[in-house]
């Protein structure tokens, strides 16, 4: 038992760090589904959004093709600010004639599923009950 412990103990510290780094990896994958606190109680179900794959069939390699930047009522196409959440910067109900969080998401999604010519326009298809 004296000399089992010591490996005992490096076992789980390896372990422990492995989990650590799985859950790292994990972080987007996580999302499936899109409810952003900012929009309080949802009147439609949340969106379907399965981060990874979504961004994986969609061949969609530049973070920043999603996670802009911008300040001052400018974007920022080339600033990448993944981990940033889109209500950060855009509020639910925006002073002026900034993009509001609800038309933010839906111009993003919509436009580009447009664009291709692939991915869902309708909304029961994203609101999926
Ligand atoms: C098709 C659009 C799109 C692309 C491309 C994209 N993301 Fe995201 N990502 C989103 C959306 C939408 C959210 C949710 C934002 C929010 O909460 O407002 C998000 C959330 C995140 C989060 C927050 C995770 C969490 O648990 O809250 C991270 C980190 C992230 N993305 C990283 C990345 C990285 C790294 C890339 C490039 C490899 C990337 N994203 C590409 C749309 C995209
Ligand atoms: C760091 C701040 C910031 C973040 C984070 C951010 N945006 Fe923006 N975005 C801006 C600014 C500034 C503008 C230009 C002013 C406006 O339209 O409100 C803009 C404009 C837009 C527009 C209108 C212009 C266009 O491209 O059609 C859309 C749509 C949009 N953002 C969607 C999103 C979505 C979806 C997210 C989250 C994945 C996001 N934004 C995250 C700052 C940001
Ligand atoms: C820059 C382009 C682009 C943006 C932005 C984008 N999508 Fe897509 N999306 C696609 C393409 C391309 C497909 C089709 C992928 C395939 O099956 O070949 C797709 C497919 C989908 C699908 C079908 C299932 C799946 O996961 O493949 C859903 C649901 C979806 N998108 C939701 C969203 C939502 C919600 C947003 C906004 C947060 C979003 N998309 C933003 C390009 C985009
Ligand atoms: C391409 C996917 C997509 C389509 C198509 C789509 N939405 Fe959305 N919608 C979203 C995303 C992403 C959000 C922000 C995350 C959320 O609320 O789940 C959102 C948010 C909303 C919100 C604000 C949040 C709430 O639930 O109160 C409403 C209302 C809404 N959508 C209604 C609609 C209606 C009505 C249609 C059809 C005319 C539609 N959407 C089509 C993706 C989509």
């Amino acid at each position: 038992m004296k000399r089992i412990l010591p490996l005992l103990i490096l076992a789980a510290l390896i372990c422990g760090s492995a989990l650590v780094a799985a859950q790292t990896v994990l972080a987007q994958d996580a999302i499936t589904k899109l409810a952003p606190p900012a929009f309080g109680k949802l009147t439609r179900p949340a969106a379907v959004f399965a981060h990874d794959k979504h961004n994986e069939k969609a061949k969609l390699e530049e973070c920043v093709a999603c996670h802009h930047g911008g300040a001052d009522g400018k974007q920022d196409k080339s600033a990448s600010t993944e981990g940033t959440p889109c209500a950060e910067c855009h509020k639910v109900k925006p002073a002026g004639k900034g993009t509001g969080l609800q038309r933010a998401y839906h111009k993003q999604c919509i436009d580009c599923h447009r664009t291709k010519g692939k991915g869902p326009l309708a909304c029961g298809q994203c609101h999926v009950r």
